[in-house]
């Protein structure tokens, strides 16, 4: 039996445990700490020995070295956690006279490859022989060079040439620094941290002192008082907006405009708001409803049209610039098939435009784009070195959480809070028909930020003021959109897919067809679009007989699905988790199919 732990570490820290070249689990820290978006993978590291006694190999990815260390031994502290997991010496500060014991383990750092993890991950799921990834993300691997005079740079975004058996090669990189240099060609010139490596001398690599699109996505989602990390936010507020004639251009000649945004790499970025008076009307109007602190900007709920108009020109020039290098990478590598990933990869809106744009390339969107989709990357990483890698064919299930025996839940039955009874999907259909919001937790979560029908809150999508029902309970702000669930086979007469056949992981709003924004105003968009997940009876079955109980009662094949969770939580994990999140909200219903019993927590939450 061949183990390989691999955990990455920054913001979305997740842990891995690969058995035998396959997955056993993926599981995302937050989902177990509670705290969202929590980097240090230790909880993830611990459940692996619920499932093997040994590992083989202890992968490490993130995007640059330096990290904690434990006290005395002076071992990386996931080396260090290990070790003590596994009771060894670890090979390690032994006696100098006595042999050292070799480590149990192979150890791998991967934080100088970063985007060749996000590439790795989305290639290795694809299920294409051969490929083009394109990696997008805020600041990929902490690199140095030459002419940059020691200023740190940072990978923006990298196109790689990938086909089994393992071969990867980068073929062009947008490379981002502090440092004012203008442009500058950099072949053979980049250094990694601390071990001076000579770019492959075929990858076009450009240093720049612009930044990337995820740079200048994350300033905009500064401005309306989002976290930079919540770009999703900025994405719903986007529709909101309108093309303004005063705001600057966001891009130019295909880098971020400098005199725009002000990048804090790595982990932040601003609107120069000084330099256009748009921006300080705009501000001086914030602070006159009392909606801007001097420290953070903007922190109020109703927002400016500037704000929207900026949410608005980012979204689409962002699309834009997408798309110069979806065609870059097509004609630089020559490939039909194009991965994306990085965190721009969770840009539902974009990846539909793609699908508009490129009738003819096949697309494949990772739905574990951010970087906890790393630590699949690492894993198959290792694998390839050990044994070529092949076509493992297209991901079958994304349902990565540990497993959970359902026989466990009813020892929450007997509690005085709690109703159980027994039920069927007839019976959810019609209590999701009656107007209630009724969740679903069922099975191993789900890899990546989007719940599939494991760890749900369902809703009736024809009640017209769901989408607002929905978010008071929830907790979220008022023009947050939501997603649908439905049958695959009729995806077609309710939405256009540009030729595609299926959206499986929530990975694209599509455009409704006409007359259907009617029939299920609470999960169209004001822009008429809906985030959707296709599926069919093999995916989930117990979701699909509930989504099919559903359309026998209404006529429609869809349900309202958003995360199991409050605004700002994780999605949940654990049963316990679960009814937590009933107890402090007005949810009520929690829908357990491997049991067919509802529970109910009877609350007058607020
Ligand atoms: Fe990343």
């Amino acid at each position: 039996m061949s183990v390989i732990v691999s955990c990455a570490r920054g913001h979305n820290a997740s842990t891995t445990l690969m058995v035998d070249g396959k997955i056993v689990f993926y599981l995302e820290e937050e989902r177990i700490t509670r705290r969202k978006y929590d980097g240090g993978p230790l909880m993830g590291l611990l459940k692996v020995f619920d499932y093997v006694d040994h590992i083989d190999h202890l992968v490490v990815c993130h995007t640059h070295k330096s990290g904690p260390e434990l006290d005395w031994t002076g071992e990386s502290v996931y080396e260090g956690i290990i070790r003590k997991m596994l009771r060894t010496t670890g090979g390690t500060f032994d006696h100098p006279l006595k042999p050292v014991k070799p480590k149990p383990y192979e150890y791998h750092e991967c934080s100088n490859i970063h985007h060749q993890m996000h590439a790795t991950c989305a290639f290795m799921n694809s299920g294409f022989d051969t490929a083009a990834c394109l990696v997008v993300d805020g600041a990929g691997s902490f690199l140095q060079t030459d002419i940059s005079k020691h200023e740190t740079c940072f990978e923006f975004e990298s196109i790689f040439k990938v086909s089994h058996p393992s071969k990867i090669e980068p073929v062009y990189k947008h490379i981002g620094t502090s440092y004012p240099l203008g442009v500058k060609s950099l072949r053979g010139l980049l250094v990694d941290e601390e071990k001076p490596e000579d770019v492959d001398e075929a990858c076009d690599t450009i240093l720049t002192e612009y930044p990337g699109i995820t740079k200048c996505y994350e300033s905009a989602t500064r401005y309306a008082g989002f976290k930079t990390i919540d770009a999703g936010k900025l994405m719903g507020l986007s529709p909101y907006g309108q093309p303004n004639p005063d705001l600057p251009p966001f891009f130019r000649d295909g880098w971020g405009n400098r005199d725009v945004f002000i990048p804090d790499y790595p982990n932040g970025s601003y609107m120069n708001t000084q330099r256009y008076k748009i921006f300080m009307d705009d501000e001086e109007e914030m602070r006159r409803t009392g909606q801007f602190d001097e420290g953070w900007g903007f922190i109020g709920e109703n927002y400016t049209q500037t704000q929207k108009d900026v949410a608005y020109q980012i979204q689409r020039e962002s699309e834009q610039e997408m798309i110069k290098l979806i065609r870059k990478a097509h004609e630089m590598t020559g490939e039909k098939n194009i991965c994306i990933s990085g965190g721009f990869g969770l840009n539902c809106v974009a990846n539909y435009k793609y699908w508009e744009e490129f009738p003819d390339l096949n697309i494949y969107c990772e739905p574990i784009s951010h970087d906890g989709g790393t630590s699949i990357g690492g894993a198959y990483h290792v694998l390839n070195q050990l044994q070529p890698s092949r076509n493992l064919g297209e991901r079958k299930s994304i349902y990565y959480g540990p497993q959970y025996d359902p026989q466990t839940y009813t020892q929450y039955f007997e509690e005085d809070f709690l109703e159980v009874t027994d039920t069927s999907y007839d019976d959810i259909a019609k209590l999701i028909r009656s107007g209630e919001i009724v969740t679903i937790f069922q099975g191993r979560s789900e890899g990546g930020p989007r719940a599939l029908g494991n760890r749900s809150i369902l809703f009736d999508p024809t009640i017209k003021d769901g989408k607002d029902i929905v978010n008071r309970v929830k907790k979220r702000e008022f023009f947050r959109p939501f997603a649908c669930s439905m049958k695959k086979e009729k995806v077609h007469d309710w939405f256009d897919l540009k030729g595609r056949e299926a959206s499986p992981h929530m990975m694209y709003a599509v455009e409704c067809k006409p007359g259907v924004e009617e029939k299920i105003p609470s999960v169209i968009h004001v822009d008429g679009t809906c985030r959707i997940q296709t599926l069919g009876e093999d995916d989930n079955e117990h979701y699909y007989k509930l989504i099919d109980a559903f359309e026998k009662l209404s006529g429609v094949p869809i349900l309202f699905n958003t995360s199991f969770n409050l605004g700002g939580d994780p999605l949940v994990e654990t049963i316990e988790d679960a009814i937590n999140t009933l107890l402090k909200s007005k949810i009520e219903y929690m829908y357990l199919p491997e049991l067919q019993k509802l529970v109910k927590v009877p609350n007058d939450a607020e």
